[in-house]
């Protein structure tokens, strides 16, 4: 299964990029194809609401370092969102690469019974890492969920670790990570 995941944070070899490693490792044992990209590293916009992609264009009209990033998601069967939570929410760099996914949705999405350009049945896993506690931020997936699943992602899994706040001390709890083993098993190796 073709993979793309997106590490959220601007901070290297953090929390999310530790448990990012930790899915897509996995992942890969069970046979899958793994691409990266550390969007701290590239240069992008977030939607300017050009709207071409729904006046002409198949896809977002901006040129810039996410159209790779866009495509490769489209080729993709699984997405894996890494990202620690800034300000009670999702980091900036993966905000703006989510609103550039409204790029998939066709063009009447709000009346259309296939509303997305994207085939169905596909997976996307948030990563989640907070330094608060266990019962801050646990809605997160649920409040993107509607979207996600309008554009295909019919399955969505989330891994979250809390009470992590210093590069690596994620590592310090083991079942963080075993939960990025046991949601690849699910997706790669269904029962
Ligand atoms: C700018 C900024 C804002 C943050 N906001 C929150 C927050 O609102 N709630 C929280 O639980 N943790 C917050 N944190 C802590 C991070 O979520 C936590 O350190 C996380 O493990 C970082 O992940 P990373 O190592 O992958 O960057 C914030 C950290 C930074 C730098």
């Amino acid at each position: 299964m073709k993979t793309v995941c997106l590490l959220g944070s601007p901070r290297r070899d953090g929390n999310s990029d530790t448990l990012a490693q930790r899915f897509t490792t996995t992942a890969q044992t069970h046979g899958a194809s793994v691409q990266t990209f550390a969007l701290a590293s590239l240069s992008y916009n977030g939607c300017i609401n050009l709207f071409q992609c729904k006046n002409g264009l198949q896809h977002c009209g901006q040129n810039d370092d996410l159209t790779a990033v866009l495509d490769a998601i489209a080729g993709a069967q699984v997405l894996v969102l890494a990202s620690p939570i800034y300000f009670t929410g999702l980091s900036g760099q993966l905000k703006l690469v989510i609103d550039r996914m409204f790029s998939y949705f066709v063009p009447d999405y709000p009346t259309a019974a296939i509303k997305s350009r994207l085939s169905p049945g596909r997976h996307l896993v948030l990563l989640q890492t907070q330094g608060e506690p266990e019962d801050k931020y646990a809605d997160l997936l649920d409040r993107h969920s509607a979207g996600f699943i309008g554009l295909g992602f019919d399955n969505l899994h989330l891994v979250r670790a809390w009470g992590v706040r210093e590069p690596g001390e994620v590592n310090n709890h083991r079942q963080f990570l075993q939960q990025c083993d046991a949601v690849a098993g699910q997706i790669y190796q269904p029962a």
